[in-house]
């Protein structure tokens, strides 16, 4: 029997220092030392030994088990503190590593340029308004005072959905579903995007923007068109800024302009952006047409009015100087990060 304690020490000793983690050291001590253990078992095999023998081998047994734990409960510490050690190693934060930059998102040009322009509009009195892409023949052509004939239709190439659907060509049609909706006095722009069959090239793209603008009320005159589009011209572009107005033709306006302002790249002296001429076309307006304020219900004896319709994108590219209109559709990160 003594030697079968030896022999269990001898092992206990072993695996103990074979051990290297916390669960390990957990096992030998339930294996060597716990209830069901070899030195308990040992202990209950006493029954067998002579009275003299008895004590003497219960004592080897104790001091075996005492020795054990002794050694197990060493080893617990030591693993103990070699698990806290490398948890710490493990979660040790390096203060002098460099921060992470943070990515904050930025405002595309066109909505920083369009913010601006709806700020200026508003101080005039404008309500901002919203109008679908998708619209009916009715609204974006036959109530604007270009029947299904007409000539003008060639202006503005229409991408159709179906017999009476189509893409927005302007966003005129919301003139019509102001009108229809609201008595005079009106004040209101609406922001959006516009669809024509277009040829791609650097300052043509099937998909642009324009503010459409409109006034309605008694005793509106072109005066009043000059004014709103001259200190809109001026707050956008500068004080500085030379305004030009020109004779043009629009089917739902009468008499038509269209509005050139001061090129903001050579300041009128005539350069590349500008084609030498020193001037920049920025939109089209007019009073509108009497058959228009009739197919919506206004009396043409009592009000009068004027639109306008801005390029939110000729806009962006002369203010920014973009040589390209496609870079503003192509939302490629290095170009957007510059602005
Ligand atoms: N809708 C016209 C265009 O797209 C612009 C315009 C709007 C002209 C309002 C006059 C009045 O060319």
């Amino acid at each position: 029997m003594k030697e079968q304690i030896e022999l269990i020490v001898a092992a206990a000793k072993k695996a103990v220092d074979e051990a290297s983690d916390e669960k390990q050291i957990d096992e030998i001590r339930v294996k060597y030392l716990g209830k069901k253990g070899e030195l308990t078992a040992l202990l209950k095999q006493m029954g067998s030994l002579s009275a003299e023998e008895r004590p003497i081998m219960g004592q080897m047994v104790n001091e075996a088990k005492a020795k054990l734990e002794e050694i197990v409960g060493a080893k617990q510490i030591q693993l103990k503190e070699k698990a806290t050690e490398l948890k710490l190693k493990a979660e040790q934060i390096d203060i002098t590593m460099p921060a992470k930059e943070a990515k904050v998102g930025k405002l595309h040009p066109l909505n920083t340029v369009l913010n601006d322009m709806i700020d200026i509009f508003q101080s005039m009195g404008f309500d901002v308004l919203d109008g679908p892409e998708v619209e009916t023949d009715h609204y974006n052509f036959e109530c604007l005072n270009v029947p299904a004939d007409h000539p003008a239709r060639d202006m503005q190439d229409t991408f159709y959905l179906a017999d009476n659907l189509l893409l927005r060509t302007q966003t005129s049609a919301a003139q019509i579903r102001t009108m229809e909706n609201r008595k005079p006095p009106i004040r209101i722009i609406c922001p959006g995007r516009v669809f024509r069959a277009d040829e791609v090239d650097a300052t043509h793209s099937p998909v642009f923007h324009q503010i459409e603008g409109l006034v309605v009320d008694k005793n509106v005159t072109m005066c009043d068109l000059k004014g709103v589009l001259e200190q809109f011209a001026k707050e956008i572009y500068g004080a500085d800024t030379k305004v030009k107005f020109r004779p043009s033709f629009f089917p739902f306006t009468e008499p038509s302009v269209e509005v050139d302002v001061t090129c903001s790249e050579c300041g009128g002296k005539g350069c590349r952006v500008c084609k030498g001429s020193g001037w920049i076309e920025i939109l089209g307006a007019g009073m509108v047409h009497p058959n228009v304020l009739r197919s919506c219900g206004i009396d043409p004896e009592v009000y009068s009015g004027f639109a306008f319709g801005i390029g939110l994108d000729r806009l962006t590219t002369t203010r920014y100087k973009i040589s390209d209109i496609r870079l503003l559709f192509e939302n490629d990160k290095r170009f957007l990060d510059q602005f």
